[in-house]
């Protein structure tokens, strides 16, 4: 009888540990080269029949080009892989920038990947077999792809309805989750510096408080169906996922109104004009993400009636660190010379956009305390002058009415701009035009009298 109560311990002790061995997936770094690429189906083959609608907007995503993409491959190629062969401390982001941007690769172990015109499997970047293989995050805060992906027959889905001919359906909570988005949407770098923050910004903010969640802005809800021969239902989820890459998204975002301190003047005297910036459409701050390589600026301009115009400087508040949130003329980005080879490299114009315009940033500084667009080369952060989610800033530019101002109406304009990469790093390292456009966000004006 001992004796068969010892067998049945060693036997359960041996299934334990292979039910173990079985449930240990692993995220985060320690899930690099376990899982090959032939584990993941290939987007072409969702798409091609079943969700055709859903691969059409995904291709249109960024995810879509989440390595693919021109800024993504020169920043990865030509800054960080070669900083990370020349510094131990950030070695890691060799490998560690697939976990989001080439996920597949990331998991395979296939790193560096080969170029995108190699046309490898990393190029799928983001792909939907990869979001519906997720069960969940390992740890308490989702970030640097501490996803767990356990691909195979089943797909995790918001509604585990549906009969699928090519695989099983299963019902996932956690795909409807923020913090789902999170486990890319947050960035520790190697410093432990929080350089992408989008998750948290939005867990702190009046959005999640009201239960809307990133799906509820990015995948948003409409009648149709969610497979060509499955049932209609009044909320499908579009796969849109329209970001700082969408004009449409951009436009907007913040709403501008402009007032002077009084309807008439005269020559020789102040007149104070406040602008209020207004975030009416970010879960998260404006601009979040890459705040690094973001830059968001007001620009505030008089005309008088002989059709003279006046650039007017943002009144200083006198905060810790504004200097970094007033244009000026002054370089930065100095830590680009590691991985140009280049040790006396002197820097680009910091900001590219008039001196004296308001600009709504956080600087990324490097461990010389010198601004950097290198997010994996952060040791601290500058001062948040970002426009958070429902907040309202308020901005004054002195007017002193120049004594031969002419009478007649003076109209005064604000402009707030957005650009997706400062102007002189992507004129450095030759990014293609479209990522240095600039976006008009809104616009307001008014107007006073001068008199004599
Ligand atoms: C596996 C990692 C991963 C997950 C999970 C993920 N994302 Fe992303 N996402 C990325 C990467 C990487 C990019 C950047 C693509 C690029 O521009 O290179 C991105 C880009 C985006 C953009 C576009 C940003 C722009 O610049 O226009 C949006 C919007 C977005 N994601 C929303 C979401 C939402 C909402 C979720 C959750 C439902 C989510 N993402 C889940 C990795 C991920
Ligand atoms: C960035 C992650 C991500 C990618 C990439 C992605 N999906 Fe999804 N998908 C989701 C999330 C999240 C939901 C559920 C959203 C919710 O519940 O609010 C979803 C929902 C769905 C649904 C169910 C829709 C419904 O309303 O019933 C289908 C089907 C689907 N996705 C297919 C695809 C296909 C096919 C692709 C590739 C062309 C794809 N997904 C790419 C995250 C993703
Ligand atoms: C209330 C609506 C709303 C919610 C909720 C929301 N977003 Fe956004 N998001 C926007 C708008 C509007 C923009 C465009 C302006 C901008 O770039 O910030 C945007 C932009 C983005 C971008 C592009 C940023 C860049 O510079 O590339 C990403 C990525 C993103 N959101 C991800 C998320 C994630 C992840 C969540 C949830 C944690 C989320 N969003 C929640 C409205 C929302
Ligand atoms: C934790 C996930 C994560 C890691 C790790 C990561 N990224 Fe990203 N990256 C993102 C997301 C998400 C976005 C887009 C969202 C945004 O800007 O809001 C992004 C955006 C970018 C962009 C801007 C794309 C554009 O067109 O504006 C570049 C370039 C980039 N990443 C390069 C890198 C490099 C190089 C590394 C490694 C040093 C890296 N990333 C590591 C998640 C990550």
């Amino acid at each position: 009888m001992k004796m068969l109560y010892t067998i049945l311990f060693i036997l359960l002790l041996i299934q334990s540990g292979n039910a173990q061995s079985i449930t240990q997936v692993k995220a985060g770094d320690n899930a690099l080269g376990t899982i090959p690429y032939d584990k993941f189906q290939k987007p072409g083959l969702c798409g091609s029949a079943c969700h055709n609608d859903f691969y059409m907007q995904w291709q249109q995503t960024m995810m879509s080009q989440s390595y693919t993409h021109h800024w993504d491959e020169i920043e990865y190629f030509r800054l960080a892989v070669p900083h990370a062969e020349k510094d131990p401390v950030v070695a890691g982001v060799k490998a560690g920038c697939n976990g989001c941007h080439a996920p597949l690769s990331f998991l395979a172990g296939d790193v560096p990947p080969p170029a995108p015109d190699k046309m490898s499997r990393a190029n799928e970047g983001v792909s939907c077999d990869l979001c519906h293989s997720v069960t969940g995050f390992e740890g308490d805060v989702p970030h640097n792809f501490n996803y767990i992906a356990s691909p195979g027959e089943i797909k995790n889905g918001p509604r585990g309805t549906g009969n699928s001919p090519e695989h099983e359906v299963k019902k996932s909570d956690f795909l409807s989750t923020g913090d789902f988005c999170g486990t890319c949407h947050n960035e520790k770098d190697p410093y432990g510096i929080w350089v992408k923050s989008t998750h948290l910004e939005w867990k702190e903010g009046p959005y999640f408080k009201q239960g809307v969640k990133c799906q509820d802005c990015h995948m948003t809800y409409a009648p149709g169906l969610s497979a060509a021969m499955g049932n209609k239902y009044p909320d499908v989820r579009q796969h849109l996922f329209h970001g700082a890459h969408d004009p449409g998204k951009i436009k907007g975002t913040i709403e501008l109104r402009v007032h002077p301190s009084s309807k008439e003047a005269e020559p020789g005297e102040k007149v104070v004009f406040t602008v209020a910036l207004f975030n009416q459409k970010t879960g998260h701050k404006f601009p979040t993400g890459s705040v690094e390589d973001r830059i968001v600026w007001m620009h505030v301009e008089a005309t008088d009636a002989n059709g003279k115009v006046y650039h007017l400087k943002v009144d200083k508040k006198g905060f810790e660190g504004e200097e970094y949130t007033i244009a000026a003329d002054v370089l930065a980005y100095q830590d680009m010379g590691i991985a140009l080879n280049q040790p006396d490299f002197k820097g680009v114009q910091r900001d590219g956009v008039p001196v004296g315009d308001r600009i709504f940033r956080m600087p990324y500084l490097d461990p010389q305390g010198r601004m950097t667009i290198q997010q994996w080369n952060t040791k601290s952060l500058g001062v948040d002058y970002r426009l958070g989610p429902r907040e309202t800033k308020l901005e004054t530019f002195t007017f002193n009415i120049p004594d031969n101002a002419p009478p007649g109406e003076l109209k005064v304009n604000a402009v707030l701009n957005y650009q997706r990469l400062v102007k002189p790093v992507a004129d450095l390292l030759k990014v293609p035009a479209d990522e240095t456009e600039i976006v008009l966000v809104n616009e307001h004006s008014t107007s006073i009298k001068i008199v004599d």
